[in-house]
């Protein structure tokens, strides 16, 4: 039991080995060292008695955890930027403090996002298929062509911290920059990228590249769905690697069969790691297994802050990094 002297921190899975020396150098540590997810028993008797969670994406922190825990559990570090595995209302009612990793992540999944971007609008993994398979294939006029970038509208629904990296990256690439989010960015933003707000009908009509940075909320649950993806151009791109439930993932296999919209890129899926059978054999999709933070540099960095969020809580400081329920 993880006491003030001695606290107990309980980790779901592997970390970098800097993070958990951070924790070492604090309390003791518990750590479920299996690369696989932690099955929802053992990820409950884990966490008994802990002063502080380090959570995966894949972790439900609810009622049922935070009691499984117990009273004297302070903090919850999401090793993500995203929370929507966290009931964060419910911690709260019980003095609990919940963390996020937000802004060490934003380059990495711009990053990946722009991969998925050009894959797409390329035909890259199409491609790779069709010379792996050994089949004859034969440099043409009409051989294979995608569509280009420059001159090209980006929309972007969510202009938070990863979404203006994309739109910074995309300007490089000679885009223009169109935004649908709730509140304007700042004026200093907008200039900076050329981006203009619009209202999301718009922007999926007008946008030649849609791509979400959104986080996943009740309003944001299959936000892109059939009626949104048949207002956008058939020669358009959906991009998603924000949470794969903000998509319809039926729907989308449904338009991309149908030629509603020419492509799509996914990192992210409904019901991971599972996905929808019918983009599995669509040439038109590419898809990658929810890469956007997957580089070692951002892994540690993201595991540092947590490691330092709860260091932080338990020490009387304070969260660096909090959230709020909505
Ligand atoms: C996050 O941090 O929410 C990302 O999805 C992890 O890659």
């Amino acid at each position: 039991m993880g006491t003030a002297e001695q606290p107990l921190f309980a980790v779901t899975n592997r970390l970098p080995a800097s993070a958990v020396e951070l924790l070492r150098a604090a309390g003791e540590v518990r750590i479920d060292e299996r690369e696989t997810a932690i099955p929802r028993p053992d990820l409950l008797e884990l966490v008994a008695g802990a002063s502080a969670v380090l959570t995966l994406l894949g972790d439900r922190v609810d009622e049922e955890l935070l009691a499984a825990a117990g009273p004297q559990l302070r903090c919850v570090a999401n090793v993500a930027v995203g929370y929507d595995n966290v009931d964060v209302a419910a911690a709260e009612r019980r003095g609990v403090v919940v963390t996020n990793t937000p802004g060490v992540l934003d380059d990495a999944t711009a990053d990946l996002t722009m991969a998925l971007i050009l894959a797409a609008t390329r035909r890259l993994a199409e491609g790779d298929r069709l010379v792996r398979s050994g089949r004859d294939w034969n440099w043409g006029m009409g051989f294979m062509l995608g569509s280009s970038l420059q001159g090209r509208r980006l929309g972007i629904v969510g202009l938070g911290g990863i979404g203006r990296w994309v739109a910074q990256r995309a300007r490089a690439f000679g885009m223009e920059i169109a935004y649908h989010q709730r509140n304007p960015a700042p004026a200093e933003v907008e200039t900076a990228l050329g981006a203009e707000r619009m209202p999301l009908e718009r922007l999926l009509v007008e946008a030649d590249v849609v791509s979400l940075h959104c986080p996943l909320t009740p309003d944001t649950h299959h936000l892109i769905g059939a009626a949104e993806l048949a207002a956008m151009k058939p020669s358009a791109v959906l991009v998603n690697t924000a949470r794969g439930p903000v998509v319809d993932e039926a729907a989308l296999a449904a338009a991309l069969a149908e030629g509603k919209i020419a492509a799509a890129g996914l990192d992210v899926y409904e019901r991971e790691p599972r996905v929808e059978p019918r983009l599995l054999e669509l040439d038109n999709v590419v898809l990658s297994p929810h890469l956007g933070s997957a580089t070692v540099e951002t892994r540690t960095a993201m595991a540092e802050l947590a490691a330092r969020n709860v260091i932080s809580v338990l020490s009387g400081q304070g969260p660096l990094t909090p959230v709020a329920s909505q």
